[in-house]
């Protein structure tokens, strides 16, 4: 059956997921139009495109908590060479539309717009002050293709109708968005190379199962916000927005931007793990033991208690036989003992495949590669009966299939930075 051209299995799926002007269509259609909070003067928004907490809401415990749904458009600059002044001020014009037209938060629309290695090669020189490395494999166990477009949107909103709308509306599809005009799109300027979705948030991931990399069953818990079926972005084992902020140079206020995607296989999982082996294996094994963590995880608050689990994970593993995922990251902390990377990942059907699309945020791509070390546990696998990737953490379960790396730069700089704006 088809309502303007979508198949209803496909739309109960998600409209965000098929995207376009039929799925918006559709949405509305079936749901009615969402009214957003109206935006406001784009001079009064923070300096730094990634700060979002403010406007996002907290769950009982205080976490903040990320918006339901998600694009991400992968984009390449139409021109050659360095981009002129009528580009830039298009891309300001389209950007400050949407910022008018819906509040900065969750249940408005809020974005980020970066730039990647191979867009600043147009300039023949790094951009100044941060380092911006190519994407690489960083496991031996990986092979994942690089991803080369010149800039990255990030569109998050609760509402499907909203990044739908946002989106439609900067490809030049829609003159208004929220009884709000659009002065401007990106028509002209950017071009789609890739589009990617994702949602994250209780309920979401078991509406979303009928995947490939999912049984049958139908595992994943109704109340889940991740398919793995555990809570995740505790306040306590998140960098702050603050500490990943570049803070010197021209880009000072931006931040820098990994963006994974990891293809999960869940059979195994939800099939021969019990309950215990999977609270290990995501937790850490003195968790399960304990019994701390009950049903996708809530009663943990605001702290996954992942820092205890961290020392002596050599020695832990080698008594336990498995090592948790957060006991191997929690290794990678400040001198504060905070987390150094900003976790904002979601779950993904793009591909009518069960994945994650992983997005963190640090102050230097550096800060992601220690954490990815520590992740991978190869001195835990070489010391101990862990393997590389079997009861080491959750690798088993994934396959990293590409990667990217991205400079936020500040807001004011957004559209097509030069390399040294100073
Ligand atoms: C399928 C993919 C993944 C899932 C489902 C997942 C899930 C989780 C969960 C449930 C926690 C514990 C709760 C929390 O602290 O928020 C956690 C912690 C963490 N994860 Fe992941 N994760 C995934 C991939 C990654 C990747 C690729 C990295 C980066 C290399 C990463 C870095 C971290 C860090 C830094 C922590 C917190 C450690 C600390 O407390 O210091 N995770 N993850």
């Amino acid at each position: 059956m088809t309502e303007r051209g979508i198949s209803r299995r496909d739309f109960a799926k998600s409209a965000v997921a098929i995207g376009g002007a039929s799925a918006l269509a559709a949405c509305v259609d079936r749901f009615g139009s969402t009214d957003a909070p109206a935006g406001t003067d784009p001079a009064t928004l923070p300096a730094r495109q990634h700060a979002w907490d403010t406007g996002l809401p907290t769950d009982e415990a205080g976490n903040p908590r990320l918006e339901h749904h998600h694009v991400l458009l992968l984009l390449n600059y139409e021109h050659d060479g360095a981009p002129t002044g009528r580009d830039r001020q298009q891309v300001t014009d389209a950007l400050h539309s949407l910022e008018r037209a819906y509040a900065w938060q969750a249940d408005g629309l809020q974005f980020t717009l970066g730039y990647s290695p191979a867009y600043f090669e147009r300039f023949d020189r790094d951009p100044a002050g941060v380092a911006l490395p190519k994407p690489t494999a960083l496991a031996p166990f990986e092979d994942p293709e690089p991803d080369t477009p010149d800039a990255i949107l990030h569109l998050a909103s609760d509402h499907e109708q909203v990044v739908l709308a946002a989106e439609e509306a900067l490809k030049g599809n829609r003159e208004s968005v929220n009884d709000h005009e659009m002065a401007a799109s990106f028509d002209g300027v950017f071009s789609e190379q890739d589009r990617r979705t994702g949602f994250v948030g209780a309920g979401l991931p078991a509406e979303n199962q009928a995947v490939d990399g999912i049984p049958d069953s139908e595992p994943v818990p109704e109340d889940a916000p991740l398919f793995m079926g555990f809570k995740s972005g505790f306040k306590e084992n998140q960098a702050s927005e603050n500490s990943v902020t570049v803070a010197s140079g021209p880009f000072s206020g931006g931040t820098t931007q990994h963006l994974s995607f990891i293809r999960l296989q869940l059979q195994q999982w939800y099939e021969q793990d019990s309950r215990e082996q999977r609270v290990s294996k995501m937790f850490c094994p003195a968790h399960a033991d304990e019994e701390k963590v009950e049903g996708v995880g809530e009663n943990l608050g605001t702290d996954s208690g992942a820092g205890e689990c961290a020392e002596d994970v050599v020695d832990r593993s080698r008594r336990e036989g498995v090592a948790g995922h957060a006991q191997k990251t929690a290794r990678a902390r400040d001198e504060s003992e905070s987390p150094i990377i900003l976790r904002r990942d979601f779950d993904s059907t793009d591909g009518g495949q069960a994945g994650l699309h992983f997005l963190s945020l640090q102050r230097s791509i550096d800060d992601f590669v220690a954490t990815k070390s520590m992740m991978n546990g190869t001195d835990v696998a070489d010391e101990s009966a862990v393997g590389q990737r079997v009861n080491n953490g959750i690798l088993q379960y994934m396959r990293v299939e590409r990667r990217g790396n991205y400079l936020l730069p500040p807001r004011d700089l957004r559209a097509l930075p030069p390399a040294d704006p100073a």
